[in-house]
C-alpha cells in the first residue's frame, strides 16, 4: 500500500476512527458475506466484472466490498480507477451524470474504471432512467457498482443490467469476532458480556459495532455491559421484556413507567424501542397468542410512528392493549 493510499480519518480529538482504520482492504477480509465475497472474486479471477448492484441495511459491507474489489483489480492506482458517488447529491442527477462522464471519457491505460454509485435508491424513476442510458453509452469501459437499501426501489432495465446481491445484517459470531480481534489490536480489554451487548445493540451492524466499542473504550478501562448499554442508547433485553410481561400482568403503571425510562433517560428513539420488542418477541417467554397479540400491536404502532404520529403516544397505546387484555 502506498503512503498516499490512505486517507487520515480522525475524531476531534485527534484519535483515528475506528471504522476507516479497520475497515477490510481485500475481499478476504470482508467478513460474514462468504457466498457474496466468493462469487464476486471469481468474476475479478475470469477478468469479467459485470455491473454491480449491492442491497441490503447499513454497516454491512456494501461500500467496503466495492472498495475493496477496486484494490484487487487496479492495485495501488485504485483511487484513479474508482468514481464514488452519491446519488442523494443535493446538486441532482445532472450533477452525477456529468461527473461519471468525465471521469468515463478521461484516458486511462486499463480495460475499465469503477462507477461506485451510492444510495442510488434515492433517485427517482425518471433519474434511475437517466441512470441507465448513462450505464449503457459508457459500458464499453466503465462498470457501475450500484448500492442501496432497498433493491426493491431499483427500477427493472437497471437490475436486469447488473448482477444482484442481497447483503445480509452480519451474524453475531461475525461481529464478534470482529469486535475481539480490534480490541486485541488496540489492546482494550472486553468482557464477555460487553462482547454480547455490543453485538446486540448493533443488531448485525458492524459499523455500529465498532462505533459502539470505541465510544466505550474512551469512556472506561474495561469495556463491559455497563459502558456499552450506557453509550448505545439501547435497553437491555431484560428491560424490554419487563415492560412487556408487567404490560401483559395488567400492570400497566409499572410498564409505562419502563417505557419513560427507555425514552427519557436512555434516550431511545420510538422506533427503536419498536425494533427492540420486534426483535425479542418469540425470546420471550410468552403464550403464542400473546406473542401473536404483541406482534400484530407492533406492527401498528411502527406504521403509525413511521407515518409521523406521536412515538410516546403510540407506544403507551401499545402497552395499554396489552394490559387491557389482562384485566
Ligand atoms: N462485512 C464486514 N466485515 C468487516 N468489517 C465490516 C463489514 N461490514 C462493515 N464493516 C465495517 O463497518 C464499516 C462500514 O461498512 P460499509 O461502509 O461497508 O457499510 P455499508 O454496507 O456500505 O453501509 P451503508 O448502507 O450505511 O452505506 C467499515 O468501515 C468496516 O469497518
Ligand atoms: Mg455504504
Amino acid at each position: 500500500m502506498s503512503e498516499a493510499d490512505e486517507q487520515p480519518a480522525a475524531t476531534a480529538t485527534g484519535r483515528e476512527i475506528w471504522i476507516e482504520k479497520y475497515r477490510p482492504q481485500g475481499l478476504d477480509d470482508v467478513h460474514g458475506q462468504e457466498a457474496i465475497v466468493e462469487r464476486i472474486q471469481s468474476y475479478i479471477d475470469q477478468d469479467d466484472v459485470p455491473h454491480l448492484l449491492f442491497s441490503g441495511p447499513a454497516g454491512v459491507g456494501k461500500t467496503t466490498t466495492a472498495t475493496a474489489i477496486a484494490r484487487e483489480v487496479y492495485g495501488d492506482e485504485w483511487r484513479g480507477n474508482f468514481l464514488e458517488l452519491n446519488a442523494s447529491d443535493q446538486r441532482g442527477i445532472d450533477v452525477v451524470r456529468d461527473r461519471i462522464k468525465g471521469f468515463a471519457r478521461s484516458s486511462f491505460g486499463g480495460d475499465f474504471r469503477i462507477v461506485f454509485l451510492d444510495e442510488a435508491d434515492s433517485l427517482t424513476d425518471s433519474a434511475q432512467a437517466a441512470l441507465r442510458r448513462t450505464m449503457e453509452q459508457f459500458s464499453d469501459n466503465t462498470r457501475f457498482i450500484l448500492s442501496c437499501n432497498y433493491s426493491s426501489k431499483i427500477i427493472d432495465p437497471i437490475q436486469s443490467r447488473c448482477a444482484v446481491f442481497r447483503f445480509s445484517p452480519l451474524g453475531d459470531e461475525a461481529v464478534a469476532a470482529q469486535i475481539r480481534e480490534i480490541a486485541a489490536t488496540e489492546s482494550i480489554e472486553v468482557t464477555d458480556d460487553g462482547v454480547d451487548a455490543i453485538v446486540y445493540a448493533a443488531d448485525g451492524d458492524m459499523r455500529r459495532a465498532i462505533n459502539s466499542l470505541q465510544a466505550a473504550a474512551t469512556t472506561g478501562d474495561v469495556v463491559d455491559e455497563e459502558a456499552v448499554y450506557a453509550i448505545t442508547a439501547t435497553a437491555r433485553p431484560e428491560e424490554i421484556e419487563s415492560m412487556v410481561t408487567d404490560a401483559l400482568a395488567g400492570d400497566f403503571t409499572r410498564a409505562r413507567s419502563t417505557l419513560d425510562t427507555l425514552l427519557t433517560d436512555i434516550g431511545m428513539a420510538g422506533g427503536d424501542v419498536i425494533d427492540q420488542l420486534h426483535r425479542s418477541v418469540w425470546e420471550f417467554d410468552l403464550e403464542e397468542r400473546e406473542a401473536v397479540r404483541l406482534l400484530e400491536r407492533i406492527g401498528e404502532a411502527d406504521y403509525r410512528i413511521a407515518e409521523g404520529a406521536n412515538e410516546q403516544v403510540q407506544l403507551e397505546a401499545l402497552l395499554a392493549t396489552l394490559a387491557l387484555k389482562a384485566v
